[in-house]
């Protein structure tokens, strides 16, 4: 039997999906068995990088969504809206829906998925985080068995482009994001990438799979590479690590009540250079995910881009065409494809959290500085793990430190009182160190 699909959005990842469709030969039989039969688009007279029929083509998004000969939607618009009324007009209409939208999901994936159980159907999200990597599912049910103790990734590519970029040729920032915006790897409006947010989205829909609970979005702390110094690159290059913006879940303990305390954050972050993350160049996206008892996994492959995306939207679609086949269209639920809540979890006050730090001091070139320095850090209980002096010029010096792990109210008191030292010129940059 032959399933309807309906497209919503023939962008990269629409016509890399098309395209997928339009070639069943040599792919999974079912795909043979998926025929595109509506098509949302924003201006039907557009040249198209794939052929179809004019009569697929709509302006009118909602009458693919409600198209009688279209049995699954599949969502790659992207932003807020219209995708959240027409992903939440297919539930109501009992229609599964695929989408590669995580920034409809990290801010309503509850709602989505609380109207999607109430009608019965399937939202599946794969494509919504690290492209072509399979990581949605696994953590929804491959790993199910786990107690998630940490989920870590670099989960942007354009940033991760960018910094690999500064750390093989000592380039700055500003230079090498312009260079990426010519050859088309970051976008025009770049600040999505590179302040942080779609790793942020990203991480809180990781996270919300992984510990079971809601997460709010506009609550994580969310810190880009756009002030990122190619000397800090090089420095911590010179100390063994590599800076990667990298996005963390990681469980702290649990409430009295239950709900679980975590600690969800995207920030630059140094990386020992024989961490499993340190090597993943260019493009490419990592998520490693540290769970009990099963220790270490991580998922490595191509994060973005049409051919990555669409595998994934299209492995999304067969997961639906398959239960319809072997369910019957009314088939129930399988628990665990679905996507729900089973816990409370809440994000920890930042100043209650622990990390290792790196610290780039502008001073002046005189005895006694680095020990004034250390005693800031000793009254307030922040080991330091290594201090190194690096430039020193007319007088001047560049203090780096990295510290052992120490709470962050610490941290951020003895900074306080290290800037307010007459030696100390500024504190130049702060990294977090794993
Ligand atoms: N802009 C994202 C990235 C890809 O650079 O990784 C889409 O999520």
């Amino acid at each position: 039997m032959t399933i309807g699909v309906g497209l919503l959005g023939l962008g990269t990842v629409g016509a890399g999906v098309a395209d997928i469709l339009s070639n069943p030969s040599g792919r999974h039989p079912l795909v043979g068995q998926l025929e595109l039969r509506r098509v949302a688009v924003r201006d039907v007279s557009r040249p198209r990088p794939v052929a179809l029929a004019d009569h697929l083509l709509t302006t009118d998004p909602e009458a693919v969504v409600d198209d009688p000969a279209v049995d699954i939607v599949v969502e790659v618009i992207g932003g807020l809206e219209p995708a959240r009324s027409l992903i939440l007009r297919a539930i109501a209409a009992g229609k599964p829906v695929v989408t590669a939208n995580k920034a409809v999901i990290a801010r309503y994936g509850q709602e989505i998925a609380a109207a999607a159980a109430a009608r019965g159907v399937y939202v599946l999200i794969e494509a919504a985080v690290g492209g072509g990597i399979p990581i949605i599912e696994p953590l929804k049910q491959s790993l199910g068995a786990n107690r998630i103790q940490r989920v870590s990734g670099i989960i942007n590519g354009t940033t991760n482009y960018i910094l690999s970029r500064m750390a093989s040729e000592g380039a700055a920032y500003g230079d090498v994001l312009a260079e990426a915006q010519r050859l088309g790897y970051a976008e025009a409006d770049p600040a999505a990438d590179v302040e942080g947010g779609d790793a942020a989205d990203k991480i809180s829909i990781l996270a919300t799979l992984a510990y079971g609970g809601s997460i709010e979005r506009s609550a994580i702390p969310t810190e880009g590479i756009s002030r990122l110094e190619a000397r800090d690159v090089d420095y911590a290059a010179q100390l063994g690590f590599v800076v990667k913006l990298l996005a963390v879940a990681e469980h702290l303990g649990s409430d009295p009540d239950g709900t679980e305390q975590l600690d969800v954050r995207v920030h630059p972050t140094l990386l020992p250079k024989d961490h499993p993350l340190a090597g993943v160049h260019g493009v490419n996206n990592a998520i490693l995910v540290e769970g009990e008892p099963v220790g270490q996994v991580m998922f490595y492959g191509p994060g973005a881009g049409a051919g990555p995306t669409s595998s994934a939207v299209v492995a999304d679609i067969l997961n639906i065409a398959g239960i319809r086949q072997a369910a019957g269209a009314n088939g129930a639920l399988d628990p665990l494809l679905a996507a729900g809540s089973w816990r409370q979890c809440r994000l920890v006050e930042s100043g209650l959290t622990q990390h290792r730090n790196y610290v780039r001091l502008e001073t002046t070139d005189e005895a006694g500085v680095i020990g004034r320095i250390g005693t800031c850090f000793g009254r307030e209980q922040v080991s330091i793990q290594s201090i190194v002096q690096f430039e020193t010029s007319g007088g001047a010096a560049e203090i780096v430190v990295i510290t052992h792990e120490v709470s962050e109210a610490s941290f951020r008191a003895a900074l306080a009182a290290i800037a307010d030292l007459p030696e100390v010129q500024t504190v130049a940059a702060t990294l977090r160190t794993l």
